[in-house]
């Protein structure tokens, strides 16, 4: 079976939507981000303070590359992974890719409170949000399904997901 991989911006949900859909799937969850600290003894915001956001870029695509050859997991993703077009054609290679979308106020609630976003960490995420999602669309249009997530539940997201990937019988 694919893997399902799940990419979209920060806040979208990727994480939680991504253990709903491995626990009622029964599949493995793979969150290619810790895959990277685990790898790396490193926060992610560490490895941007320290090494810079070019280097973590690079960890992204190299991490993608050794998960593309998995099958039959859910993956999550890290919202800038759609950045290197290499990626997304790595991650589908072996898998279906959903684009999770939300509102740049709707995020901005869910992620107020984090201090785990270094590209975030600036004076008005806000108007940072708007701007990395407007450079950014294009990007996440490059995903086999694409599903809001603003005003619904994980439990609802991840039913949407199954249902649209078994209705591309994959
Ligand atoms: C990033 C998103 C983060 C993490 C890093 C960069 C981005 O992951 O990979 O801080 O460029 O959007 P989440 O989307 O899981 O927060």
């Amino acid at each position: 079976m694919k893997n399902i991989v799940l990419t979209g911006f920060m806040g979208t949900g990727k994480t939680t939507i991504g253990r709903v859909l491995a626990k009622s799937l029964g599949r493995v969850l793979i969150d290619l981000d810790a895959e990277i600290e685990k790898k790396m003894g490193m926060k992610i915001t560490d490895i941007f303070a320290e090494m810079g956001e070019a280097a973590f870029r690079d960890m992204e695509t190299e991490m993608a590359r050794t998960i593309s050859t998995l099958s039959n997991a859910v993956i999550s993703t890290g919202g800038g992974i759609v950045l290197r077009k290499e990626n997304i054609e790595l991650l589908r290679t072996n898998g279906i890719v959903v684009n999770l979308t939300a509102e740049p106020d709707v995020l901005y609630a869910r992620l107020a409170s984090a201090t785990d976003r270094p590209l975030l960490n600036v004076a008005d995420p806000l108007a940072k949000i708007r701007e990395l999602l407007q450079f950014r669309r294009p990007f996440y249009q490059n995903a086999d399904i694409v599903i809001d997530t603003g005003d619904k539940t994980p439990i609802i997201v991840a039913e949407e997901i199954i249902q649209s990937a078994k209705l591309m019988g994959r």
